[in-house]
């Protein structure tokens, strides 16, 4: 069994902040709330004004973004109205730090540079984190633009107090990234709903060996499992994805452990249960195993045949194991069925002690390997049909669906 906290991903970001940054001590700041931004799935794009490249370079943003980092209303020949394009990409814009010079341009309408000129140029709602000395931050003329922003439908992102870098200390410190990356997602439309859960999650098949060469396992990708743990993450939970080998990458943020067998599947999950509010077995585990499994290869064939008759005995159930003892934690099981799809699952949500059975139907081409699937929700009191849908979009309705039962 492997550990590894990746920090990889092969997610395709859907949403663009356009990060205008501007000339403040908490400019370095920033980066954080790019990688803050970037974890939850979201592309960023920085603006800097001239002042804020005084404080930290544009390569450090270059380099974090994997974008192009304009300062000048005039810096790219290839794009001569470049504030009206990164205005239009913009899903949400978000000034962090923000100055009181940047507030009071912002406030009157000023477009004298790239930065403000984009501002005033987008249709996207407005997030600012102002950062700046106690006494201009309590300023009347601040106090007053932040007022008349505020009435524009401007989100806030309140500064903090505490000691300031001119020595002073009161309010002006910029809040925390975390609050700024929060704000900037709920702006998104990315809901916060799994902040501070632990969410386990099973995924992928095991392989259960013969022999060096040989093993026995079901078809599954994975991809069910993953995006759940990655939709689970977007949503602010500490994600423990443990997987069996699958053809996919880590998604980011996420804990991963990497198993083979049923058994190592099993040891992972009981570790990682202990801490869950909310486990989701997600895997396709292979329900029987070689006895032993042989050191050497095997021999086929009619004199010496070691291959035919192979022992087989159970493998353990994961989720009834685990379930039996689920205490306050809520249980998802899956149930991929060619059959009478509805019935199966329901015994199913009974004799694994599950709170909702995720039940499709297989075979035929249907689930395994593609990127969309059909389900119903089996829980005590109903059975609810899904429409057809990504497995990223029933990724979110697995967890919303977990939430109720949350206590
Ligand atoms: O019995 P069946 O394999 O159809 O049950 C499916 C559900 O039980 C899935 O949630 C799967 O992850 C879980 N399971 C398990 N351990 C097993 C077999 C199934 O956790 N050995």
């Amino acid at each position: 069994m492997t550990i590894d906290a990746s920090n990889s991903t092969n997610a395709v970001p859907t949403k663009t902040v356009v990060l205008g940054i501007t000339g403040c001590i908490a400019a370095y700041k920033s980066a954080e709330i790019v990688r803050g931004l970037q974890k939850a799935g979201v592309r960023v794009k920085v603006v800097m004004t001239e002042h804020a490249t005084h404080f930290v370079d544009p390569v450090t943003f270059r380099s974090l973004t994997h974008e192009k980092v304009a300062v000048g209303l005039f810096d790219d020949p290839s794009d001569p109205i470049h504030h009206i394009s990164l205005a239009q990409e913009a899903d949400v814009m978000l000034l962090a730090p923000c100055t009181a010079n940047m507030l009071a341009k912002i406030a009157n309408g000023i477009a004298d540079d790239l930065l403000s000129t984009t501002v005033l140029a987008t249709t996207a709602p407005l997030v600012i984190a102002p950062a700046m000395n106690v006494h201009m931050y309590e300023n009347p003329a601040t106090r007053y633009n932040i007022g008349k922003l505020q009435i524009r439908g401007v989100h806030f992102v309140e500064a903090g107090t505490g000691y300031l870098a001119c020595g002073d200390i009161g309010k002006g410190r910029l809040a925390d990234v975390e609050d700024i990356v929060s704000a900037t997602l709920s702006m998104l439309g990315v809901k916060r709903d799994l902040a501070g859960k632990h969410v386990m999650i099973t995924a992928g098949p095991t392989v259960e060996p013969i022999d060096p060469v040989r093993y026995i396992t079901n078809r599954s990708s994975g991809k069910t499992g993953y995006a759940i743990a990655r939709a689970a993450f977007a949503r602010g939970a500490d994600v423990t994805l443990i997987s069996g080998p699958v053809a996919l990458q880590a998604p980011e943020g996420v804990s991963m452990v990497y198993v083979q067998t049923a058994d190592e599947m099993l040891a992972a999950a009981q570790e990682a249960f202990k801490s869950a509010d909310i486990g989701i077995f997600a895997a396709a585990v292979a329900d029987m195993k070689p006895a032993r499994a042989a050191d050497h290869k095997l021999k086929k064939g009619s004199d010496d045949d070691q291959l035919s008759g192979i022992e087989l005995v159970e493998n353990p159930d994961i989720l009834e194991t685990l379930a039996a003892n689920k205490g306050s934690r809520v249980v998802v099981g899956f149930a991929a069925e060619t059959d009478n799809v509805i019935e199966n699952a329901q015994k199913k949500l009974i004799s694994k002690h599950a709170d909702v059975i995720v039940a499709n139907q297989v075979g035929e081409g249907m689930a395994f390997g593609t990127d969309d699937n059909e389900v119903w929700f089996i829980d005590d009191e109903d059975t609810e049909g899904l429409p057809r849908m990504s497995k990223a979009n029933l990724a979110d309705a697995i967890l919303s669906k977990s939430l109720e039962f949350l206590s």
